[in-house]
C-alpha cells in the first residue's frame, strides 16, 4: 500500500465528500479503474491511499465481522435446543419459536412484554437457575428473552443510529441472526443497592452474583454465550448477561471444554 501525505493550507471542497467526527473521506476511481481512498485526518492533512486491494480487504473485514451474504447459511434446525445462530448462520425467513412461555421469575421488564418469554424447556431451567442463585444468596432478574424479528430490527437499527454501525455490530445481532429470536436466550441483571438495576453491563461479570452465574449456569443448562476476550471468534463483545440454554448435558460439556460455542461445534 502506497501512502502519500499531502499537507495543504487550503480547504478543499470535494464532491461526494462525507464528514464526521473521524475526519472526512472520499472514494474515487482513477482512469484505470483503481480505487482511491482519500481521508482527511484533520481539515489540513490529507492521506491519499492508492490500493487496488482496498475494497477487497474492506469486504473481508466486513465478512469477518458480519458474514457476507455469500458466507451466510440458513440453519435447518431452528426449533432444536442445539441450534447455532451467529453472524454466519441465520434463522429461516418467517421463523417463529414454538411453546413460548413466561418463566416464573423476577423481571426487570414490563408485565405482558413478549421479552419476558422463552421456550418452555428454557423457561423451566431459568426458574431453577434463579432458585439456585437465590439459595446461594443472589437475586437475579430477567430482562430480555424472546425477540420477534420486528423487535430485533428495531433494536439493531436503534443501536446503529444512536451508537454507530461498528458499536451496533459488536453488541447486537442483525435481524434473523439473534439467539433471542430462538426463545433460548435470556439477558439477566441484578438490583443495585442504591435502587434500580445494573442493566446489561460488563460490570455484572465482576459482581459476586455474576461470578456465581459464570460458575454455575451450566448446572442448569445455560452458558455465557459471549465470553470475555473471544469476540474474534463469537463476533460479539463480552456479554456476561446473555445466557443461552443448551440443556444441562450440552451446557456442561461446553462449559468444561472452556471453548466458545463456535469452537465447540467446529464452526470457527
Ligand atoms: N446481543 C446479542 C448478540 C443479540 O443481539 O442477539
Ligand atoms: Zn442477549
Amino acid at each position: 500500500m502506497k501512502k502519500i501525505l499531502i499537507w495543504t493550507s487550503l480547504f478543499i471542497v470535494l464532491a461526494g465528500c462525507t464528514q464526521d467526527d473521524q475526519g472526512a473521506s472520499l472514494n474515487a476511481k482513477s482512469a484505470d479503474g483503481v480505487q482511491f481512498g482519500i481521508k482527511t485526518k484533520s481539515p489540513l492533512e490529507l492521506v491519499v491511499e492508492s490500493d487496488d486491494n482496498e475494497q477487497e480487504q474492506e469486504k473481508e473485514k466486513e465478512s469477518e465481522q458480519n458474514g457476507s451474504e455469500a458466507d451466510v447459511i440458513t440453519v435447518d434446525n431452528p426449533h432444536e435446543t442445539d441450534v447455532i445462530v451467529n453472524k454466519q448462520r441465520r434463522l429461516p425467513e418467517g421463523f417463529e419459536p414454538k411453546d413460548l412461555v413466561e418463566p416464573n421469575v423476577s423481571f426487570n421488564a414490563p408485565e405482558g412484554n413478549p421479552k419476558r418469554l422463552m421456550k418452555k424447556e428454557a423457561a423451566q431451567a431459568l426458574e431453577d437457575l434463579f432458585e439456585g442463585a437465590k439459595n446461594a444468596g443472589f437475586d437475579l432478574y430477567a430482562q430480555s428473552g424472546y425477540r420477534s424479528i420486528e423487535t430485533q430490527t428495531w433494536i439493531y437499527n436503534n443501536n446503529v443510529e444512536t451508537k454507530g454501525q461498528e458499536h451496533a455490530d459488536k453488541y447486537s445481532a442483525v435481524p434473523g441472526h439473534s439467539e433471542h429470536h430462538t426463545g433460548l436466550a435470556m439477558d439477566i441483571t441484578i438490583p443495585l443497592e442504591t435502587g434500580g438495576f445494573l442493566g446489561l453491563e460488563e460490570a455484572l461479570g465482576e459482581t459476586d452474583a455474576g461470578q456465581w452465574v459464570a460458575e454455575h449456569a451450566h448446572e442448569y443448562g445455560f452458558v455465557i454465550r459471549y465470553p470475555e476476550g473471544k469476540s474474534h471468534i463469537t463476533g460479539y463483545e463480552y456479554e456476561p448477561w446473555h445466557l443461552r440454554y443448551f440443556g444441562i448435558e450440552l451446557a456442561t460439556e461446553i462449559h468444561e471444554s472452556r471453548l466458545t460455542v463456535e469452537e465447540f461445534f467446529d464452526l470457527y
